[in-house]
């Protein structure tokens, strides 16, 4: 992983690609479109409803006449059918094996339009240019593409890198106060499992605004830590930590967004409860300090994060979902947790009694 001025690149050989970050920087966006059409490439934008109608202005300026084709806004659109309608578009608008995709959104858009990419005859390039704050620091890095099935999350899917990855915070002066807090979920979990100073730094100054002059600093920081997994653990395939670090809370979060059918909790809102629920664990396997998981819980209430189910759900209903998770492997449920503030593990061998426990603490009938 280098740092430049307004880049830092995730190390992947060939397929190495950069992350521009700033705030007001589309200029940098504007190049590259402006080298991909010289080189008379052609281009087509996916989107969502929502981005297509608050950012008009800046897809309009950027874009242009570049055909773009909008899916309706919301986690039910990462599914088959809307993969389908966007493969169509492209064939009915001559993309060939040259041709480029920009995604244009969250990490919804991202990853169906980074699938669209993968399988649009046989794999064309793609370039991501989020639009959450969860997608600048978490989906649009790392090239997991892919859609949901009707039973289960992210089940059909391929590897991708993009091209490049084009943050500017100015897109998230339209995002929803509730989608923001769910992005800086994700930058917790970030600093929590790999920097401790990251960590301390949201302690002390809480991130509430998109205008917040620290923030382009921290979506850094949260890059570079899955810039960096990412580089040493592309496919998930160590058989200890590496990339599955990254799932920090997201095992008890994932279970809650499905025991709760996906409706009335963000995937960042699952990740800041989950998160907490991971630390209580880790503090009831004496791997971390009785007093850090109110600690950290505190951080993700300052930033407006629920810590609790806000309703009790039963334990073994959430247990359940546990042991579907396609990242558990070999029959044992596998965790993730923290040996300090600021270092993770991945543990394969957790007591279910402990597990029900932490579910109970975090409000689990
Ligand atoms: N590929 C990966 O590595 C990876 C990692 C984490 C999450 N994900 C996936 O990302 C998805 C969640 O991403 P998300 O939280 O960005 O959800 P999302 O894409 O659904 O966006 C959230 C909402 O914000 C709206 N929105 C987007 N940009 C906006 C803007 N600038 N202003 C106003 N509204 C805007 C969207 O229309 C949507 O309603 C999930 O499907 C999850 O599985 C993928």
């Amino acid at each position: 992983m280098k740092k430049s001025s307004s880049s830092l690149t995730v190390t992947l050989g060939d397929r190495s690609y950069p992350i521009h970050i700033g705030r007001n920087n589309t200029t940098d966006l504007i190049e590259t479109l402006n080298r991909i059409r010289e080189s008379k490439r052609s281009c087509a934008v996916v989107t969502d409803s929502t981005v297509e109608l608050v950012q008009s202005g800046f897809l309009n300026d950027v874009f242009h006449d570049i055909p773009r084709v909008a899916i309706p806004a919301g986690e039910s659109s990462k599914r088959l059918a809307q993969l389908e309608m966007v493969l169509d578009f492209m064939a009915e608008h001559r993309l060939n094996r040259q041709s480029m995709i920009f995604a244009v959104g969250g990490g919804v858009v991202g990853d169906l339009a980074g699938f669209a990419a993968a399988c649009y005859m046989r794999g064309i390039d793609f370039i991501q240019v989020p639009t959450t704050l969860l997608a600048m620091v978490d989906s649009s890095v790392g090239g997991k593409t892919g859609v949901n099935l009707a039973s289960g999350k992210n089940l059909v899917g391929a590897f991708l890198q993009p091209q490049a990855v084009f943050v500017d915070t100015t897109r998230l002066d339209t995002l929803e106060k509730r989608e923001l807090a769910a992005g800086m979920a994700e930058i917790i979990k970030a600093g929590l499992l790999a920097d401790r100073s990251l960590f301390e730094q949201l302690e002390q100054s809480p991130v509430t605004s998109s205008k917040d002059p620290g923030l382009v600093g921290i979506i850094w920081k949260a890059c570079a830590i899955k810039a960096e997994i990412v580089a040493a653990d592309e496919r998930e395939s160590a058989a200890s930590g590496g990339r599955a670090l990254l799932n920090l809370g997201h095992t008890f979060g994932h279970a809650i967004e499905n025991v709760t059918g996906y409706n009335g909790i963000l995937h960042g809102e699952g990740v800041s409860i989950g998160t907490v629920m991971a630390a209580d664990l880790s503090a009831m396997m004496g791997l971390l300090s009785a007093e850090a998981p109110q600690r950290i819980a505190s951080v993700f209430a300052a930033h407006g994060l629920p810590t609790r189910l806000p309703s009790p759900i039963p334990a073994s209903k959430l247990l359940e979902a546990m042991s579907r998770d396609k990242k558990n492997r070999e029959g044992m449920l596998r965790f993730v947790l923290l040996s300090g503030i600021g270092q993770a593990i991945t543990h394969d061998q957790v007591p279910v009694d402990q597990v029900m426990k932490a579910l109970a603490n975090g409000g689990a009938s």
